[in-house]
């Protein structure tokens, strides 16, 4: 743990404009700086930084936070280390407790030592002893060319090529171990090579530094793939392979195809697709999503075509959907994954392939029609609901009705039977009744207006936060970010902190609602005054008493349908209680 005091103070010494300047080039508008945002691809400005306030905020991606968490996202590094390194700038040291030697020198050391790794297996793969893998590789139809680009290695059979070589560059024993290369030797003293006799797949970060290896089997040995353990400088779940070296071509294309397995990626690569990347290992992660979100927002899945990738696959697209990502699937048909289907195919194929992606809706709308006999009524019945199970999930209304559309041309039916069945489905109370806020459609903006500029008042000026506190509720608040931010708002110690925002930002446990927050301070509204309170404060308990009677309403329905008179009645006079 860093002292609070020490975070402040790095924090009050550093300053937010100069350390993005580094990254994004900005210009002056305003009272805040612009620029292109390095965490979505966009054409206008819509990244936005405060000096007054020390705060980000894009306006495009919703990206914000202080100037800790623009290094944390930007370098993909945590937050204390984002504290070390701004302390490290201005001179203030930062040590992780116990480990002597700042942090970053000890990561520092990491990287020289997988990079020495990487040379190494790059050296054998050369040599005499390579043989073998260059045999290996051009078995598999992997050039020369594409094997030097992605710089891959041959990690000899020997129990101790590598220990022996790194330690005769004057590398300590404890950091090639912690580094993931060897492993301590049972019952006896000394290491041993963690990758043996493999083909190596260097593992490189988006800036070029190598953090892992991938190493796979020549012979039919298990594992297939051996991979680098989690270690200070290598996360698994938010890495991804490729980037380093396709990170531009997928900012240009404006689009990322995502494969599965190593090979594949290579096989794809070399057959001219260069915006192209694969997780490592199956279901892509939250922040392999966010990772992808620095050069894209549209994702082509090219997984195997086996039932596990299908799932994954599947499971890999809600997720990137519920991020607001484009999601398309590539169909490999007859192939059983990227690779297979190159080599299969005359050349272009695969880009065929990809033009051909279909929007992900469309695909599993697809998939579940197929599963039945159109020809019967009993499997038109089946697939229609098949079809209005995959539509309930749709969160825009219009995206839904459309495919509504399209399901009723394929099954003879009138649209509004689809949207019928849809809606029988119930897909605004999924929830189960709990989230009674869901039985209303989307807020008016009017509302979500007014729940941003009542939220920026208040964390800015203690008056207006004392008038908030006497008036609303968290529970009045519509958006789940606002209602985050009130909670946190209403239980802050006001009188021991001297700033608020900075406080908000820094102990928001919530990222969408931390974004929620710089949104709302950063959005330049000129208008501050009292009358501007009282109308947010209208707005929002206007919107509160709407929503009770919607959800006594629909209880009230509930009562009838179940024949209870009494509780029915009473609910009726709760609705008049509420309009009056
Ligand atoms: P080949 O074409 O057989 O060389 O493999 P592939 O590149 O097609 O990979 P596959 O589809 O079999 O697996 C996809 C990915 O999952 C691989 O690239 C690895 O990252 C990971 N993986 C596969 N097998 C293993 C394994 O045995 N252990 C671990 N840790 N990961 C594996
Ligand atoms: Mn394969």
């Amino acid at each position: 743990m860093i002292p609070r005091e020490t975070i402040e103070e790095i924090r009050n010494k550093s300053d937010i404009v100069g350390v993005v300047s580094e990254y994004v080039a900005l210009k002056k508008s305003g009272r805040s700086y612009v620029g292109l945002c390095p965490f979505h691809s966009e054409k206008g400005p819509s990244f936005t930084v405060s000096q007054e306030k020390q705060l980000f905020h894009c306006f495009g991606c919703g990206e914000g936070g202080n100037v800790f968490d623009f290094l944390m996202k930007i370098e993909n590094i945590s937050f204390v280390e984002a504290v070390a390194e701004l302390g490290g700038r201005i001179g203030i040291r930062v040590e992780k407790s116990g480990i002597p030697g700042s942090l970053k020198n000890e990561k520092d050391k990491l990287y020289e030592v997988m990079l020495m790794a990487a040379k190494f297996f790059r050296k054998c793969l050369e040599d005499e002893t390579g043989k073998i893998a260059r045999d290996y590789l051009s078995s598999r139809g992997i050039s020369p060319d594409t094997s030097k680009s992605f710089g891959l290695g041959f990690a000899p059979a020997a129990w101790d090529e590598l220990f022996k070589h790194l330690i005769s560059r004057g590398v300590s024993p404890a950091h090639i171990e912690q580094a993931g290369l060897t492993l301590p030797r049972e019952n006896k003293d000394g290491y041993y090579d963690r990758f043996r006799n493999r083909l190596m797949f260097p593992i490189i970060e988006p800036r070029g530094r190598v953090i892992a290896f991938s190493g796979r089997a020549l012979e039919n040995v298990e594992p297939k793939y051996m991979n680098s353990p989690e270690t200070p400088v290598y996360h698994k779940g938010e890495t991804i392979f490729g980037l380093n070296l396709t990170k531009d071509a997928i900012k240009n294309e404006k689009s990322v195809v995502l494969v599965e397995g190593n090979v594949d990626l290579l096989s794809v690569y070399q057959a001219g697709v260069k915006n192209a990347a694969a997780p490592l290992g199956t279901a892509l992660t939250i922040s392999q999503c966010k990772l992808l979100a620095r050069f894209t927002d549209t994702i082509l899945l090219a997984y195997d075509s086996d039932t596990a990738g299908e799932t994954a696959a599947e499971r890999s697209a809600e997720l990137l959907r519920s991020q607001n990502y484009k999601v398309k699937i590539i169909e490999l048909s007859g192939a059983k994954d990227p690779d297979d289907f190159i080599r299969h195919n005359e050349a272009g194929a695969f880009k065929n392939a990809i033009d051909k992606s279909l929007p992900f809706l469309e695909f599993m709308i697809r998939r579940a029609l197929s599963r039945h006999n159109l020809k019967e009524i009993e499997g038109r019945s089946l697939a229609l609901r098949a079809a209005a199970e995959i539509l309930s999930r749709e969160k825009d209304d219009f995206i839904r009705k459309e495919y509504a559309k399209t399901v009723s041309v394929r099954l003879g039916v009138g649209p509004e039977t689809v949207l019928a069945e849809i809606k029988r489905l119930g897909y605004y109370s999924r929830a189960g009744g709990k989230d009674l806020r869901r039985i209303t459609e989307k807020p008016p903006s009017k509302v979500a207006e007014a729940e941003k500029k009542l939220i920026a008042l208040s964390v800015q000026d203690n008056k207006a936060l004392e008038t908030v506190k006497k008036e609303l509720k968290p529970d009045s608040f519509f958006n789940p970010d606002a209602r985050a931010v009130i909670e946190l708002l209403f239980s802050a110690d006001t009188e021991q902190t001297d700033n608020l925002p900075h406080f908000m930002v820094e102990n928001l446990t919530s990222g969408s609602a931390k974004n929620f927050l710089t949104r709302a301070l950063l959005d330049e509204s000129p208008e501050k005054s009292g009358q501007i309170l009282e109308d947010c404060i209208q707005v929002i308990k206007a919107e509160s008493v709407r929503n009770r009677i919607d959800v006594l309403k629909s209880e009230l329905r509930k009562a009838e349908e179940q024949k209870e008179p009494q509780r029915a009645a009473e609910l009726l006079v709760a609705i008049k209680n509420e309009i009056s």
